[in-house]
């Protein structure tokens, strides 16, 4: 019984030369040479029109700014045709000053100034920037600025930083930001390699998500030679020090944490050789981390060859550090294989989730791994109940998606990562392990589809064990809402102990101080101050607190978990704390949810009064989702 339709490959493998027959000959060589992919334009999130012409690659030539808030200089592009014939040039930009646009003719030594057209804005999609092309032309130039406040960027004032003396940027481009940084195709689909030279002030250092080239009259130079998409372009600049952890991984922190990063993540050459046992050679060159503002709105941003982290995962006994894990693996799942659009984001999140759980497993052991995979299930099941529309929980998301940030709830995460239990479970891992493996490698430096996966399931393990799943059960999980009745339920001895003292407790059968913590990790205290009813009493409350000091606790996590009790439960002894925490933590994953959680119970006037003084200092991103939560 075949469970998939192969039909559909044929239609994608069509070669592309065709169109272009009536050519000369020479023009239709240069571009099978070239190699321009035919693309379904299928991303709704783009002006560009990437299914006629694609950019391979983006020079920028910019100067950092830190008095004006801007990046200026030239951004050149180099395109190929898949359409021979195509003769405009259609880019995304957001908040983005155009000066000038020229085109280059074809070997790119005399340029010509043409006549280019800025779009409406859109507070989502920003401005098209629609440039017509000469017939022979194969690089625009544009010289541009950013804005002040542009999305993808935060310009921190030396009194916004650890240090106190430099200002400090760092850039956030996943997932449509890009554009607010530099003119570009702004879609997952399309892949280019990218060049820069950046001018920044004495005395800063200036970092990309590339290898660092010479250092010339103050003008540093960076190179991706790999083809990645434009949401992982990146930029950090900053009173930056460096601290080796082997030769070649590293940290990159303000001095004030830079001790304590290497020290939380000194096991991060662990993760890489587990992670390059189980899937392969680690194909980036360097893997550097670094340590950013607190403002950082992600616990961590897969930049290829730089992740960026939230120092609040500096816990002071790597108790967080999956989430280096998890940065480390997109170095397969996301950054080497990509997601051609957002519908599919759990292409990059759930098989990233799969294998930052199994790379934790092997360093940790299961214990360890079935804790996190109970506690991921839990949030999942949350974000399964409060989802507004029940086609924001299938895998692979529905065609209206209104903005990208909806692709990114528990669903593509965790769903994603039960997916690929299931398939682990009904193949077993001696079959699926290097299925996944190969994967990755046939992919390499692709941009994939959901389809894509599922064909490729069918034709590379489903066929040689037909029965291990139905067309049914692999339906529910990517195209039906919820969670699917084959997923599994992680059993955790451990938490169960935690339940069954938390219900003593509760029932009153023993105090707190003779509640067994002593050797609880941070997973054990999430899952216990997760777990509590919503209706302690004002006394429990403040019991949990006198015995174990959660208010005001060094833990963000454990620190998030409880005052997202102490709201629900109006316990306000501890509000004074959750005032400090947030107005010190720019993370996005906390702090939206306490505000939420605040507006929602009776509190918005607490939380708009702290907003009013955190605003400031979170970064643009943040500022839009709490703007939209506390409207
Ligand atoms: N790529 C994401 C961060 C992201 C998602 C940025 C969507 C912009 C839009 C990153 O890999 C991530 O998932 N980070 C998580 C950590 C993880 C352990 C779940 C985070 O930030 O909490
Ligand atoms: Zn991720």
């Amino acid at each position: 019984m075949s469970l998939f339709k192969p039909a559909l490959i044929l239609a994608l493998a069509l070669p592309l030369a065709f169109a272009a027959c009536n050519k000369p000959e020479t023009e239709t060589l240069k571009i099978e040479n070239k190699a321009a992919r035919k693309i379904v334009k299928d991303d709704k999130f783009t002006y560009a029109n990437y299914d006629e012409i694609q950019v391979t690659h983006l020079d920028l030539n910019l100067n950092v700014d830190f008095e004006r808030k801007i990046l200026s200089g030239v951004a050149t592009l180099d395109f190929e045709k898949p359409k021979v014939d195509a003769d405009t040039l259609i880019l995304d930009t957001k908040t983005l000053s155009i000066s000038s646009v020229k085109v280059s003719n074809n070997v790119g030594e005399s340029w010509t100034p043409v006549d280019y057209t800025l779009g409406k804005a859109d507070p989502v999609m920003g401005q098209s920037l629609t440039i017509p092309l000469a017939t022979d032309s194969t690089k625009v130039k544009v010289s541009y600025f950013t804005s002040p406040e542009a999305e993808g960027l935060q310009w921190l004032s030396p009194a916004q930083t650890a240090g106190k003396k430099k200002p400090y940027l760092f850039s956030q481009a996943q997932a449509i930001n890009a554009r607010t940084i530099a003119p570009l195709q702004d879609t997952p689909a399309v892949r280019l390699t990218y060049s820069a030279r950046l001018t920044v002030p004495d005395g800063l250092r200036p970092l990309m998500s590339a290898s660092q080239g010479e250092l010339k009259d103050g003008v540093y130079q960076f190179d991706m030679p790999q083809p990645i998409p434009s949401y992982l372009i990146a930029i950090a600049v900053g009173d930056i020090k460096f601290k080796a952890i082997n030769d070649h991984i590293g940290v990159y922190a303000e001095d004030y944490i830079l001790e304590a990063s290497v020290e939380e993540f000194s096991e991060t050459p662990l993760m890489e050789a587990a992670n390059t046992e189980l899937y392969g050679p680690y194909r980036w060159g360097r893997y550097d981390l670094i340590v950013l503002p607190p403002s950082f709105p992600y616990g961590g941003m897969e930049n290829p060859r730089l992740s960026f982290l939230t120092p609040t995962l500096v816990a002071g006994d790597k108790s967080l550090t999956n989430v280096v894990a998890h940065e480390l693996a997109h170095s397969w799942s996301g950054n080497l294989v990509t997601n051609s659009s957002w519908r599919d984001a759990w292409l990059n999140e759930g098989f990233t989730s799969y294998v930052e759980n199994r790379v934790m497993e092997r360093l940790y052991g299961e214990r360890r791994a079935v804790m996190e995979q109970a506690l991921a299930l839990e949030d999942l099941k949350r974000d399964i109940e409060n989802a507004d529309d029940p086609r924001l929980t299938q895998l692979k998301l529905p065609k209206d998606l209104e903005h990208p940030d909806d692709a990114f709830t528990q669903v593509a995460y965790v769903k994603g990562q039960f997916f690929l239990m299931f398939l682990e479970e009904r193949f077993g891992r001696e079959a699926f392990d290097p299925f996944l493996k190969s994967w990755f490698n046939d992919h390499a430096f692709q941009s994939v589809t959901t389809e894509d996966f599922i064909r490729y399931l069918h034709n590379n393990l489903h066929v040689n064990f037909p029965d291990a799943l139905t067309k049914d059960e692999l339906d529910a999980w990517i195209y039906e809402a919820g969670l699917p009745d084959t997923a599994a339920n992680p059993q955790s001895d451990a938490f169960d102990k935690v339940s069954a003292q938390s219900e003593r407790w509760l029932n009153e059968e023993i105090t707190a101080r003779e509640i067994e913590t002593a050797n609880w990790s941070t997973h054990e205290w999430l899952h216990f101050l997760n777990t509590l009813p919503d209706d302690l009493l004002q006394s429990q409350y403040k019991e949990l607190d006198d015995t174990f000091n959660l208010t005001g606790t060094q833990n963000a996590e454990t620190a998030f978990a409880w005052y997202m009790q102490t709201i629900k439960g109006h316990y306000d002894a501890a509000l004074p704390a959750l005032d400090n925490f947030l107005m010190t933590v720019g993370r996005g994953k906390f702090i939206y949810r306490l505000y939420g959680a605040l507006d929602e119970n009776k509190q918005a006037r607490f939380a708009k009064q702290v907003y009013a003084r955190a605003r400031p200092g979170y970064h643009p991103i943040a500022q839009r989702r709490i703007d939209a939560i506390l409207d």
